[in-house]
Parts: C-alpha cells; sequence; structure tokens
C-alpha cells in the first residue's frame, strides 16, 4: 500500500537518547525499506545550530550503520519551540510538507527529560503544531510522571492538547521481539498454556541486571534511579505481559485492556518487600551529588491478586555496574514429585530472554545417559534469529514503524500507568527503603536473597 509522506520532529535530537537508540531505529526502518518514499527528519534542541552541524551529528551517531546516508539526506535542524516567540519551526514544518507533498504525517518524538513532556506539549498545542492537515501524533518516552500525583497532572496536561489517539508513550520493552513471543509461546502451545498458572508455576522472575554505567547520563539518572528508570516501568509492563488474562484477539483494544486488567490486580507494593542498592562510587560521579539517595539497584517481590496467580511471588530485579548482562523471564515451574531414581527432581524452568533478538530456553529433569539409574538437567535454547524467514526488528524501530502506522498494539495506555503508579506508590513516601551501598561488578545487595527465598535466582 502507498505510505503517505512523513515528518519526523526529532525533539531532544542531541541527547543521548536520540543518539542511542531513535537514530539509529530511523536508520534500521530505512535499511528494512519500512519508511515512506517521502519523508523528513526535523532535529531540534534547546539551541539552533546549522543543518550542517546536525548532519554532522547524524553522520557520527550512524558511523557504521549500512542506512547512514538514507538518513543524513533528510535531516534538517531548528531550535525547538518552548520558547515564546515562535521560532522557525512552524514555517519550517510547512515548507517540509509543501516539498514533500500531500498532507504528511507529522510525529513529534520527545526524546526529551520527562520534566520538559508538559512544557513541549503546551508549546506544540500555542503555535498550532498538534494539528495538522496529515495526522499529528506525539510519541513521548518514560518515565511519563514520576509519581501518581504527577502522572496524573502530566495525562491532564496532554489530555487538553491531543486526542488519546494522537499520543503513543514509548516503552520499548513491548517492542522487543521475545517480550512479544511471549503471548504466541502461550497461545499457539498447549504445552505452555496449560502450565501458565499457580498451580504450576512457583514464581515469575522478571530479571534485568546490567553491567552498564550512568556515567554518560549520570543528570538524568540522578533525578530519576532505577526502579523509576526500570521497575515501574519496563519491568511492570513485562509482568503485565507475563500475566495477563489471554485475549480473544491479539488486537490492540484487547491488549490493552488485558495488561490493564493485570497491572489492576498488582497488589501495593510492601516497602518491607524492596531492596535498594546503590553502588559505591556513584555519589563520586559528576552531576551526582555527594550525598545523592538515588538508587541505582531495585529488587521487589510483588503480588498479581487475581485467580490465575493469586499466592506466586513476581520477583523483579534490575541495577546498573552489575556484574552480568541479562534480560530474562523466568517461570519457576512445581515439581511433578520431589525425587526419582534416588535423586531431587529439579523445578523446571521457562525462561525467555528478552536481550538482543531473544531466545527461548527450557530446562528440565531428564535421566542422564548412561547405564547408572541417575537424573541431570538440561536445557534446550531456541534463538528467534535462528527462526527460518525471520527478520527482527530492533524494538524502537519496531514501535516507530507501530507510530507511523497509527496501530498502538504496544503502548501502554493512561489506565495502565495509573495502576502502575498506585501500584508502586507505597516505595515513594517515607517508607522508602535506604538504598544499601554494593560493589560495582556483583549480584547487588545480599539483603535480596530473602525475596527470593527458598529456591533463590535464577541468575547467576
Ligand atoms: C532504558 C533505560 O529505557 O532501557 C536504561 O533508561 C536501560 O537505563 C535500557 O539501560 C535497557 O534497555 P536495552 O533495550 O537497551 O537493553
Amino acid at each position: 500500500t502507498e505510505r503517505p509522506p512523513a515528518i519526523l520532529v526529532l525533539h531532544g535530537a542531541r541527547g543521548d537518547l536520540s543518539r542511542r537508540f531513535v537514530l539509529p531505529a530511523l536508520a534500521a526502518l530505512a535499511e528494512a525499506d519500512l519508511l515512506p518514499p517521502d519523508w523528513a527528519l526535523l532535529g531540534t534542541g534547546r539551541s539552533d545550530m546549522p543543518d550542517e552541524d546536525f548532519v554532522e551529528i547524524v553522520r557520527d551517531t550512524l558511523a557504521d550503520h549500512p542506512a547512514r546516508e538514507a538518513v543524513v539526506r533528510r535531516a534538517r535542524f531548528t531550535a525547538d519551540v518552548t520558547r515564546d516567540e515562535p521560532g522557525a519551526m512552524p514555517e519550517l514544518l510547512d515548507d517540509l510538507a509543501e516539498e514533500l507533498g500531500g498532507a504528511p504525517h507529522v510525529v513529534h518524538y520527545l526524546a526529551v527529560p520527562p520534566s520538559a513532556f508538559a512544557r513541549t506539549t503546551r508549546a506544540l498545542a500555542a503555535h498550532g503544531l498538534h494539528r495538522g492537515p496529515g495526522t499529528v501524533r506525539v510519541v513521548y518516552e518514560k518515565p511519563y510522571g514520576t509519581s501518581p500525583d504527577s502522572f496524573a497532572q502530566l495525562d491532564a496536561a496532554v489530555h487538553e492538547v491531543l486526542d488519546e489517539d494522537q499520543v503513543f508513550r514509548i516503552d520499548h520493552f513491548l517492542g522487543k521481539e521475545a517480550t512479544q513471543n511471549l503471548h504466541v509461546l502461550r497461545l499457539a502451545n498447549e504445552l505452555f498454556a496449560t502450565v501458565w498458572d499457580r498451580e504450576h508455576v512457583e514464581q515469575v522472575q522478571i530479571d534485568v541486571p546490567e553491567t552498564l554505567d550512568v556515567a554518560d547520563r549520570a543528570e538524568f539518572y540522578d533525578a530519576t534511579g532505577a526502579a523509576l528508570d526500570m521497575l515501574v516501568t519496563h519491568l511492570f509492563q513485562v509482568l503485565a505481559e507475563v500475566a495477563m488474562e489471554p485475549p480473544d484477539v491479539l488486537d490492540a483494544q484487547h491488549l490493552a485492556a488485558a495488561r490493564e486488567e493485570v497491572l489492576a490486580a498488582l497488589r501495593p507494593i510492601d516497602p518491607a518487600e524492596v531492596v535498594l542498592g546503590q553502588f559505591d562510587g556513584y555519589r563520586d560521579l559528576d552531576a551526582v551529588a555527594d550525598e545523592s539517595d538515588t538508587d541505582t539497584y531495585v529488587a521487589a517481590r510483588v503480588w498479581v491478586d487475581d485467580d490465575r496467580w493469586r499466592g506466586v511471588p513476581f520477583l523483579l530485579r534490575t541495577g546498573k555496574r552489575m556484574a552480568a548482562d541479562a534480560q530474562q523471564v523466568t517461570l519457576v515451574l512445581r515439581r511433578g514429585r520431589d525425587t526419582l531414581l534416588g535423586g531431587e527432581v529439579a523445578p523446571g524452568r521457562l525462561t525467555v530472554s528478552l536481550a538482543g533478538d531473544g531466545a527461548i530456553q527450557l530446562t528440565t529433569t531428564v535421566k542422564r545417559p548412561g547405564p547408572v539409574p541417575a537424573l541431570a538437567l538440561g536445557t534446550a535454547r531456541l534463538d528467534l534469529d535462528d527462526v527460518s524467514g525471520g527478520d527482527p526488528l530492533p524494538p524502537y524501530a519496531s514501535l516507530l514503524d507501530d507510530v507511523l502506522r497509527g496501530d498502538r498494539s504496544l503502548f501502554p495506555t493512561p489506565v495502565a500507568l495509573e495502576q502502575a503508579w498506585r501500584a508502586f506508590a507505597p516505595v515513594l513516601g517515607d517508607d522508602r527503603p535506604a538504598p544499601i551501598v554494593y560493589h560495582p561488578d556483583t549480584w547487588g545487595p545480599e539483603e535480596a536473597d530473602r525475596l527470593a527465598a527458598p529456591s533463590g535466582w535464577a541468575l547467576p
């Protein structure tokens, strides 16, 4: 089908997020031939700069990308719209629309700090940029709010200007191939469908340790912390994917409703079931306050109080400067029996790795081959990029493609986010546990072990 022309306005185009995720996503779409024949990229930032300088930034950012020049050719720059004077953007958008022809879709991608979301949205309205001849869509990064109140205020400000179907709140963990495979694994395979409940699952772990530092974006990070950056956002959304009731149809409306239901059933978190940590040396980073008590690590045990999951702990964990990188969802299965052939039966595990192109692993107890009757643990692994005919897109590219096509299936709704904030609220107040210092390159504070007792964390 013919794709209408499109203009991507990248707010905060010089920032870390644009360079690490959005520009590479655009290049990936160009490479996969998923952009319309006519499109333009308009970068913006707090201060203006000549187009040529922005082009250099894009070139540098996409250094080794095969589609680099396809993006570079379309790149322009202008100062942002959050100042009082109209600036050049409205006129530039008109000119671009005329050049591209037709009534282009305009996507405003807000790769700016969360504190600038409301201001930027109002500025779009003040300059009449929230409505266009073509569709206007606005993409928000996470965290969308920093508390139940600030979420509500932000969402009210956004809805003063935009209709909900113009709003796309990115949570790129929903865009990962392996996350999307969770539904399919479950809905297409009776083997998994029948064990996806409290009777068969002893616990669920969603574990995202990172070796990454935060040095190159310490200012953002110090104002955010691990719990807001990852837990109430990515890990909660993945939890909703794992725990949802199977929707009748896999469309945007049914999926959104199913995620909302899980998050509504999430019990408000008990601060006693949360361990926060801060890696040793964090306070020495530039742009981090000497007395900062920002968490760089969080582990939590949470409960979904519905008929499918009542009593099954969901263990969530993530942190910076940890001993290893992984992104995995593990269903620890209950044991059918404790012993066999004189040996102890280990709980089976289904592990879905969200990292990279994704992988699925099934760990089971088997008879150890050989003449002596004995048990062993064996693991079967399927890498999703080995699936024949597969052509995976990176998550940001996949979601940007969805925005361009207007597919809302993989974007959190305000109701889902409101429920996430409600469940997380107890950890934001005076009862917030103090972060415990941990050594870099470890698995974080040992205090988190008790959350996973008796069987322990699947990793390391
Ligand atoms: C981002 C967080 O949203 O996700 C980062 O802000 C984190 O702190 C990143 O490192 C992890 O996602 P991915 O897909 O890059 O591994």
